[in-house]
């Protein structure tokens, strides 16, 4: 009777990037939620081990394709050997100072990939569509907490930049009435690790982002962390975030999927914020990080980051109500998973 049921409400899914941080966790919820899954990653960000932590959880190891969805017979090999029911979008650089010095390669290869996925998706006739889009879209916002009907602005790098013109190609297409039905998921922050610690974020080199930073720090990898600025218009001077856990962020990614699916109108598209709804200051969550995990973290104080927002986080209420939908983890959860997740993985060195 299971089995049945499970067939008939189980989707088979196509993730790009799905070895990636967000990726390899969206993964596991499908799997855990009885839907079947299909990666496609050119590992440039990522490797095979994942594929093992997924197993490890999950008792399933899904098929990798190796290779860029800028690739279309590569695309069209997938949807020819697999039959697909839906595809969720992570694929793409995501390394914001990166992307200031090289424009192109982030334009290529973030609204190329989309573009030609969509194609393909045309082609074979496949609808449901998730994308993985940013609160970097919203810029400096004017007021917080923003909400999905906040005013777009140009992004502060090529990065930001990427995401707005996938979200402005996702609008022309449902305008288009193409036969898609399509939502684009605004992440806020995501920091922690599944609590297995047999998935989690595995950043190339020197972190950009805070969460890594600080735990490569507390294990002893990085002498300091430096906090870029703590002289913003904010209560305690640094800047403020709306961080939250990827395995919540996650499960927002089958809650879209399945809701997809209640959808009968050819042609859908909604956005929606997926944030924890509140602000965190950087200060704040260093000092969290720190009684949580009963360590002494070593950092200092420096000059602001170029392009740095000072303050956003997000209204939820839209996910959720729509998407029945929202965080169930707290910003401790989150830093203990990581420095589980840290330790676990440099606990060889
Ligand atoms: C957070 C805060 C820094 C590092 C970016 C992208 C966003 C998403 C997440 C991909 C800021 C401060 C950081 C450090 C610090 N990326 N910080 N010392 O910039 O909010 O968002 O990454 O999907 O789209 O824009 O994240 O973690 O880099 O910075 O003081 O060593 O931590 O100044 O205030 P950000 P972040």
């Amino acid at each position: 009777l299971i089995s049945y049921f499970c067939k008939n409400f189980s989707m088979n899914i196509l993730v790009t990037g799905g070895t990636g941080f967000i990726g390899s966790h969206t993964v596991v919820e499908l799997l855990n939620s009885g839907h079947g899954v299909v990666i496609v990653d050119d590992l440039s960000n990522s490797n095979r081990n994942v594929l093992a932590g997924i197993r490890k959880i999950c008792s399933v190891e899904p098929r990798l394709y190796e290779g860029d969805c800028s690739d279309m017979d590569l695309l069209r090999r997938i949807f020819d050997e697999n039959k697909i029911d839906g595809v969720i979008h992570f694929a793409a650089y995501k390394a914001v100072g990166e992307s200031v010095e090289q424009p192109l390669k982030y334009y290529k290869n973030n609204v190329l990939s989309l573009i030609n996925l969509l194609c393909v998706m045309q082609e074979k006739d496949v609808k449901n569509f998730v994308f993985s889009s940013s609160c970097t879209v919203y810029g400096n916002p004017d007021a917080v907490p923003v909400t999905e009907v906040t005013p777009r602005k140009k992004a502060e790098s090529p990065y930001g930049q990427s995401k707005n013109i996938c979200e402005d190609i996702l609008e022309d297409t449902h305008r288009a009435k193409l036969p898609f039905k399509m939502i684009s998921l605004r992440y806020f922050n995501p920091i922690g690790a599944h609590a297995s610690a047999e998935i989690g974020e595995l950043p190339n080199g020197v972190p950009s982002n805070l969460v890594p930073y600080i735990t490569q720090t507390a294990i002893g990898l990085r002498p300091e962390l430096h906090v870029f600025g703590n002289d913003y218009d904010t209560p305690d001077g640094s800047n403020i975030r709306d961080f939250i856990h990827v395995v919540d962020l996650a499960k927002a990614h089958i809650a879209a999927l399945e809701h997809l699916e209640t959808v009968t109108d050819t042609g859908f598209y909604d956005v929606f914020n997926v944030g924890s709804g509140s602000g965190v200051s950087v200060l704040e969550l260093i000092a969290t990080f720190e009684k949580v995990n009963d360590v002494k973290l070593n950092y200092k104080i420096v000059a602001r980051r170029a392009g740095d927002v000072v303050r956003i986080y997000g209204n939820v209420d839209k996910a959720n109500t729509v998407l029945n939908w929202k965080v169930k983890k707290t910003l401790e959860d989150c830093l203990v998973d990581a420095w589980r997740w840290e330790q676990k993985i440099h606990k060889n060195e």
